[in-house]
């Protein structure tokens, strides 16, 4: 069948030669012409091969068994011993908190301490789940939570410490750590940045009760959308199965399903407390769950994504590095730096301007250069309208100054040494000309 694939991808690129546009470096860049997309999927004819084979051959075509082989193929790689794949990284950090609130009995409005800086569906997960976030400034140091406000922020009703280190990048989390054990919280990752990131040769993850990731095409791997949730502990991923999938108490993966017992040998039995008969274990519904599941073509293609992990983490911090090296040369601009303990697989290359006067200039240049820039995020997430009644954002003085200041620029895999010279062409033109 793979071989039919191959005739047939190499018919379609005779008949159109632009097919597959994602394709890595697949076509010389065009200075002027081209866009330096600041991300986008890091795949080659495997991925779109798989995509066709697994529509062809199979047999249940949602989740099934390509998911579940992708799953535990991404708790191998990364040091966890459960995952569950969902259709999103939002996904993912709704169903892991909803999880959490669970497993650990956490009550309504019980607190979790979160960056004000951000993405939005790291925040919006904690309300959806009843709990309520307690918001931190940042630190300048390396644009995350400033860890020194934390402990001020803990209270009797504190249950966890909600970590997302945007762009992929650590703050010191040693310190972290030990105030959780310190004060009995739970540290929890969203992860969808930072996958691969390390601090002390482990990755970030693995200091957490559980994280999320997001294979969305910006992110490091991707499975066109998706998400994970992983965790040593496995009734934490169990009943976040539960809640992307409808909220059912079955846990059966993949060919499990086809266990005409289950794989809890008792299908049929006596589930329900209140009505005297057997019922279907697959039709027993323990949560007010959804359907988050993701397509089982998005596993088969994870499971393609993971094997490139290495290249990509090496790609993404030698550009990283390269873009570095081209700001360092000129005044009013910082690239945030990892720490010493830290090894960072960067989601993107986060850039402060000394004033926002330089950051608008800076970003209208790059941007009618074609080079793409984006926002850190949602800067102070209580500016933005779906969030202003969380709280007051003006209690945030630094958070404040994010979208005055800071921006960030790609430094995926998708791009190359060409691209990497044309932004340093530009970037040289921009201070040397004195566009500011
Ligand atoms: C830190 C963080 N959390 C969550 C998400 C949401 O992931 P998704 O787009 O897969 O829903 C993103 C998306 O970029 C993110 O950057």
């Amino acid at each position: 069948m793979y071989d039919l694939i191959d005739s047939f991808l190499e018919s379609a690129k005779h008949y159109d030669k632009d097919i597959f546009p994602f394709i890595a470096n697949k076509k010389d860049f065009c200075e002027g012409e081209d866009s330096v997309y600041y991300s986008g999927p890091y795949w080659d004819e495997q991925e779109a091969k798989e995509l066709i084979y697994s529509v062809l051959k199979g047999k249940w075509l949602s989740s099934g068994e390509q998911v579940a082989n992708f799953e535990k193929q991404f708790s191998s790689k990364f040091n966890f011993k459960y995952s569950l794949m969902v259709n999103s990284g939002s996904s993912a950090n709704l169903v892991m908190l909803h999880a959490l609130k669970k497993f650990f009995e956490w009550n309504d409005d019980d607190e979790i301490i979160v960056c004000v800086c951000g993405f939005p569906t790291t925040v919006a997960p904690i309300i959806q789940s009843g709990l309520k976030p307690v918001f931190v400034d940042i630190s300048w140091n390396d644009l995350n939570w400033n860890i020194n406000t934390l402990e001020s922020l803990i209270t009797p009703r504190t249950r966890a410490l909600f970590s997302s280190p945007v762009l992929g990048n650590t703050y010191d989390l040693d310190y972290v750590v030990d105030l959780c054990e310190k004060h009995k919280l739970k540290l929890i990752s969203d992860n969808c940045d930072s996958l691969g990131s390390k601090w002390k040769d482990k990755y970030l993850t693995e200091y957490s009760i559980a994280s999320s990731c997001s294979f969305y095409p910006a992110h490091h791997i991707c499975t066109i959308e998706g998400g994970m949730v992983s965790s040593n502990i496995k009734e934490i991923v169990d009943i976040s199965r539960s809640f992307a999938w409808w909220g059912r108490d079955c846990y059966c993966v993949g060919q499990q399903n086809l266990l005409y017992k289950g794989v809890c040998g008792k299908r049929f039995d006596h589930w329900l407390p209140l009505y005297d008969g057997p019922v279907d274990h697959k039709y027993v519904f323990s949560n007010m769950g959804y359907n988050l599941k993701p397509l089982d073509l998005q596993g088969s293609v994870g499971s393609i994504q993971l094997k490139k992990f290495s290249e990509i983490h090496f790609k993404r911090r030698t550009n990283k590095l390269h873009i570095q090296e081209i700001l360092s040369s000129y005044e009013g601009v910082e690239v945030i730096k990892e720490l010493p303990n830290a090894e960072t697989s960067w989601f993107g290359v986060p850039v402060i301007c000394k004033s926002k006067k330089l950051k608008t200039a800076f970003v209208e240049y790059l941007e009618s250069n074609k080079i793409q820039t984006r926002n850190y995020f949602a800067g102070n997430i209580l500016l933005q309208p779906g969030y202003l009644h969380l709280g007051d954002y003006s209690k945030y003085p630094e958070a404040n100054q994010v979208l005055d200041r800071v921006f960030f620029l790609g430094c995926s895999p998708t791009i190359n040494s060409v691209m990497i010279n044309y932004i340093k062409k530009i970037v040289d033109r921009f201070f040397l000309d004195l566009h500011y």
